[in-house]
């Protein structure tokens, strides 16, 4: 039998992804991005699927970090993995950009792969361990894994928005997420508004009394709280000094034709980041005139994502044939305006393209948090550089140095991106001094440990019910 760890992460994800019969790769999202650095600090160990469907490996070490694999069938991945978490919950969640799709028999996949975590969490779990579970993907597992372990100190982070109550309640099984959630000692949320959505669902649906941040159960206090998440700025900010990231930097700017002006989009390729609005805005600045031909390049950078899903097949479909429409419309021989990369990169590179790039736009429709604009103020130390950021990222609520926008507004888009590439050196230089403050203390670091610390803490005691 394995070693019990006294500190276990469950996640839907491990922080390295299958690819071929031999081949491992980093696994996409922000959940790893700020998970792996977390654990590379800490010992414990992190429990999570592969990315293979149909596979069972063994415990393995990777990058100074224990994972524990656990293995999803085919089936299981079509009705858990795409169905009920990316084509119910992620939609749902994401203020309903798509249309959610309500599946009974996606339902009961979920509750049995969810058990299944539950299972490996209480057979991998020390004696009074603690055990934080990850994300939408997994809201059943904190009650499940209390029943099997009522020693453990469990704690909950939803890394996407939990929405209010008039779309939550679309959700048919609603009860058995929110009672699937109290399971936790304490359940985390990006922003507060996540967290006073849920304490007053808890009221709404459940009948739960509750003060400030805690929900009084018959038997138990479980407390709900926002703890913004972030990145490794610390090591970000060292990695954008050394020789070689500068070099490429400069390089990408000749591969691009020393462009006046660089603008840079990096996402998942998801419905719910606005790569449309932001091209199509991109692509009236060029046909008004407002951008003269040749002057700048948008490169937009977006990583394949949940490829076998309807709406991320429409999606890219629609983006493709965007920029394919402003190339062929506004392109000049030898300059194509918009760079399209539908590919995943290595954190190297992607940092010297953060380096290069003069705007970094990011427009998401709903956002959790969006770790990439935190990633572009770590890696500007130099000071330039322009964040156009929409007010519907959790992030907004702390960059507010940031060209805020209303992804919705074309014009409004426009314009931001405009101010973004015409602002003084020093106007620039103010916004970003700020912005990185706000990065630096708030690194994740200061996440992990504020969550972790408020985990540890003894429980609140219930208010006399007489
Ligand atoms: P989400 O978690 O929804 O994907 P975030 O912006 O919070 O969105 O996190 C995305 C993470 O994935 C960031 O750490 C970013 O650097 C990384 N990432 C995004 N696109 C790429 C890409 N094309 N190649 C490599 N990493 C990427
Ligand atoms: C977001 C979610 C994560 C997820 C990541 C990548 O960050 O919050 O839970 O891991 O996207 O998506 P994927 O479906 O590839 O795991």
């Amino acid at each position: 039998m394995q070693n019990r760890s006294s500190f276990l992460i469950v996640a839907n994800r491990l922080p390295v992804d299958r690819v071929g019969d031999a081949g491992w790769r980093r696994s996409p999202g922000g959940l790893v991005t700020a998970i792996a650095p977390v654990m590379q600090r800490r010992d414990g160990a992190w429990l999570g699927w592969h990315g293979a469907p149909d596979e069972r490996l063994e415990p393995f070490s990777d990058d100074g970090m224990s994972l524990i694999p656990v293995p999803l069938s085919s089936a299981e991945v079509e009705s858990y993995y795409e169905g009920f978490s990316n084509a119910t919950l992620w939609p749902l969640y994401h203020d309903v950009v798509a249309t959610p799709i309500y599946s009974r028999a996606s339902w009961e996949v979920y509750r049995a792969v969810n058990e299944r975590f539950a299972l490996a969490a209480a057979e991998a779990a020390a004696e009074g361990a603690v055990v934080w579970v990850q994300d939408y993907q997994l809201q059943l597992v904190p009650a499940m894994l209390r029943k099997l372990r009522p020693d453990l100190r469990i704690g909950f982070f939803l890394h996407i928005p939990f929405p209010p109550a008039e779309l939550f309640s679309q959700l048919p099984w609603r009860r058995e997420i929110l009672e699937g959630l109290l399971g936790a000692d304490l359940v985390g949320f990006q922003r507060p508004g996540g967290a006073s959505n849920f304490i007053r669902l808890c009221r709404r649906l459940l009948g739960l009394q509750h003060q400030r941040h805690e929900i009084y159960l018959p038997d138990r206090v479980v407390r709900a709280e926002a703890f913004p998440i972030s990145v490794d700025f610390g090591e970000l900010d060292t990695l954008v000094r050394e020789p070689h990231i500068i070099a490429r930097a400069k390089e990408i700017r000749t591969e691009l034709g020393e462009p006046e002006f660089v603008l840079l989009g990096v996402d998942r390729l998801d419905y719910t980041k606005g790569i449309g609005q932001r091209l199509k805005a991109f692509g009236e600045l060029l046909a008004d005139g407002a951008i003269k031909p040749g002057e700048a390049v948008f490169v937009q950078i977006a990583t394949p994502s949940r490829e076998r899903v309807e709406e991320y097949r429409r999606l890219r479909n629609d983006i493709e044939l965007r920029v394919g429409r402003i190339n062929g419309e506004q392109g000049l021989l030898g300059h194509q305006p918009v760079q399209y990369l539908h590919q995943s990169y290595q954190r190297d590179e992607l940092a010297a393209l953060y380096l290069a790039a003069d705007v970094m736009v990011v427009t998401p429709l709903r956002d959790g948090m969006n770790l990439v604009a935190k990633e572009y103020i770590a890696c500007r130390h130099d000071l330039r550089g322009a964040l156009v950021l929409s007010e519907f990222a959790g992030a907004a609520d702390e960059l507010r140095h940031a060209f805020l926008v209303n992804p919705y507004d074309v014009d409004g888009l426009k314009r931001a991106m405009l101010a973004g590439m015409r602002s003084t050196p020093h106007e620039l230089a103010r916004r970003m001094r700020t912005l990185r403050r706000r990065v630096a203390t708030y690194n994740v670091d200061r996440w992990a440990g504020d969550f972790l610390r408020a985990l540890e803490r003894p429980e609140p005691e219930a208010p006399d019910a007489g």
